[in-house]
């Protein structure tokens, strides 16, 4: 039977790059560097979309056995009581470490203790720390690492956070705002690791994990002191992450999108918005050490948010932030108007 035979396709990569040397010969030399400047550009842009999509769908992340889970260590999960923080205790719990929970209010941090030894219970030990990071003085910080003197510490999630109340210029924010925000997300960081990390380095093992946020990858306008300490934690993260890595330390600073919270304000999840729950368990299956946005629609957007130039992320936020005050105001309004 007679049948017809379909050459296939193939690129000619030879012949491609023959006829680009014909055409550099008989071109000038700006033809040549802007070519090759155009490839390098796509290749790198290439790059970096794949790598995103490997870490988001493909990668598996270091093994929280590797950080003492199941092995008697214990995870510091700062602001336990709720939210982001409160899903770390209970899903480290899971994994198998002891938990200490830090935050102000008793009642809500023996309420997620009780809930662990209920969901977990077995061998797992959880312990709280009552701490104002607001207004912590030194007494504050000593009294914590004599608790963690003894203590072979694996994790700690530094997770406590404070944004502002709603956008505002700077000129407009209340003195005490400014120093809770600074006192909280910056000074508290630093002095949490300072007390855990020489335990970490003796025993040549640990993650830190710290919480950013979007805001800190770009200026923030009317956020401009919570996106400064923000942006402050994925330094601070960085310079750690190359100093700990030949000591077996993992540091990580989870940028972080919107997550469903009191902080958030936002109460219904989304492809965007994940709920604590779902967003932890990302966080935990793919941990590794770096700056960048675990979940897989944030780093999606990340991508987006570093493709195009800084100047217009900033106006866009701009924008953003002056609706949400706009909305924000009429809301405290309509609320005084009831009370
Ligand atoms: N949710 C988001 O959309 C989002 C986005 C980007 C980044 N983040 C970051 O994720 C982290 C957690 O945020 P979240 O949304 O889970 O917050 P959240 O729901 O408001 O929970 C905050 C936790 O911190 C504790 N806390 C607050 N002030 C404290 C203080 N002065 N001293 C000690 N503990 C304090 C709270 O407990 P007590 O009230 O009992 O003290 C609570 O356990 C923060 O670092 C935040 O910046 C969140």
């Amino acid at each position: 039977m007679a049948s017809t035979m379909i050459p296939a396709p193939h690129l000619d990569v030879r012949g491609v790059l023959q006829s680009v040397r014909n055409e550099a010969n008989t071109r000038s030399p700006l033809f040549l560097a802007l070519f090759t400047l155009g490839a390098f550009t796509a290749a790198s842009a290439l790059w970096s979309f794949s790598r995103l999509l490997l870490r988001a769908f493909i990668l598996p992340g270091v093994n929280l056995r590797k950080f003492g889970a199941k092995k008697g260590s214990w995870a510091v999960v700062t602001g336990a009581s709720d939210g982001i923080g409160r899903e770390f205790a209970v899903q480290l719990a899971k994994a198998g470490f002891n938990i200490l929970l830090a935050a102000r209010n008793p009642e809500k941090l023996s309420s997620v203790a009780l809930e662990i030894q209920e969901k977990v219970g077995g061998d797992i030990q959880t312990d709280t720390f009552i701490i104002d990071f607001a207004h912590a003085d030194n007494s504050a910080y000593e009294s914590l690492a004599s608790k963690l003197q003894n203590i072979d510490v694996g994790v700690l999630v530094n997770n406590v956070g404070k944004s502002h109340d709603m956008p505002t210029d700077f000129v407009d924010t209340p003195a005490d705002e400014i120093h809770d925000i600074l006192a909280i997300n910056v000074n508290a960081t630093v002095r949490v690791t300072e007390i855990i990390v020489p335990g970490m380095v003796s025993r040549r093992r640990g993650l830190i994990l710290n919480m950013g946020s979007f805001a800190g990858a770009a200026p923030s306008p009317m956020l401009a002191t919570y996106s400064a300490s923000k942006a402050f934690l994925a330094t601070f993260s960085a310079a750690l992450a190359t100093e700990l890595k030949p000591k077996g330390i993992t540091v990580e600073h989870a940028n972080t999108y919107f997550v469903v919270s009191a902080m958030s304000k936002i109460r219904r999840p989304s492809a965007l918005i994940p709920l604590p729950r779902t967003y932890v368990r990302t966080v935990l299956s793919t941990i590794r050490p770096g700056n960048f946005a675990p979940y897989w629609s944030h780093s999606l957007l990340d991508y987006v948010m570093h493709s195009v130039p800084e100047s217009l992320v900033v106006a866009y936020e701009h924008m953003l932030h002056k609706d949400i005050r706009k909305r924000a105001l009429r809301k405290r309004e309509r609320q005084a108007k009831k009370a």
